[in-house]
């Protein structure tokens, strides 16, 4: 029997959750996945949360991902989230609807994780930096595998504008960009951050890390760039990382 562990990722449209097999990296069955209710308020999330964690008859402890800075369980922003979630703890509040105790983490840094351990960062020491295309940007920093967390380069000034405003794939969604326009603007965008970070590896995660093909080959920067190799599960098979090694044994 594989060590299992359990994660939910919340975003912006949809909470997914999974059993997660944490000797391979890997999800145990098919995930769950509910839309995100509208407003997406914590009390009405947590009961979604609580309703995937049950369908799969967990008990135990379930790390949770959250697109905003995280510090100890607490939300400290919500960019592309209902403002009524700073402030909230979300490991003590949601632990009361669940029957285990709750770990949660930034998004990125979660997908970070998940692939440093299993994925396109496997054994990968110097400066490495994840990037997760959505509605955001998401952004995970690792010095010889240890993480920096809570980095948020998505809102790094770019020509006057948030980053993620410009470069993120929502931004290449609502603008109807063609692959080479976005690849442009997410070029200048890297420009920006290397000059900054000088990392030694750039792994680029998200949905559009599946067409990479289309985009990546446009880019000028001088650090290389892989696609990250979890794709969408890359938040939850963090989460249940980041919960298991937060456990006491
Ligand atoms: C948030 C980050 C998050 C990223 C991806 C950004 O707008 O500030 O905390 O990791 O979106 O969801």
């Amino acid at each position: 029997m594989p060590v299992q562990g359990f994660g939910v990722d919340i975003g912006g449209s949809g909470i997914k959750g999974c059993t997660v097999d944490l000797d391979a990296g890997r999800l145990i069955g098919e995930r769950v996945r509910i839309e995100t209710p509208d407003p997406s308020i914590p009390e009405k999330v947590y009961a979604v949360v609580a309703e995937i964690v049950t369908s799969f008859g967990w008990t135990e402890g379930i790390g949770v991902t959250f697109p905003g800075v995280m510090k100890h369980g607490v939300v400290y922003t919500a960019a592309n989230v209902d403002k009524s979630w700073i402030g909230a703890d979300i490991d003590a509040e949601l632990a009361r609807y669940i029957p285990g105790s709750v770990t949660s983490l930034n998004d990125a840094d979660a997908a970070g994780l998940a692939e440093m351990r299993y994925g396109a960062g496997r054994d990968q020491r110097g400066v490495v930096l994840m990037l997760t295309f959505g509605t955001g940007i998401g952004s995970a920093l690792f010095v010889d595998g240890h993480l920096v967390p809570n980095t948020e380069f998505g809102h790094i000034q770019v020509d006057g504008e948030d980053g993620e405003r410009r470069a993120s794939a929502g931004a290449r969604e609502r603008e109807e960009l063609d692959w080479a326009e976005w690849a442009q603007r997410v070029d200048r965008y890297l420009d920006v951050l290397e000059g900054q970070l000088w990392p030694d590896l750039i792994i680029v995660g998200g949905g559009v890390s599946k067409k990479a093909h289309k985009w990546v080959p446009l880019l000028s920067t001088r650090t290389p760039i892989v696609p990250a190799q979890l794709q969408n599960d890359a938040g939850i098979v963090g989460a249940a990382l980041a919960a298991h090694e937060s456990s006491p044994e």
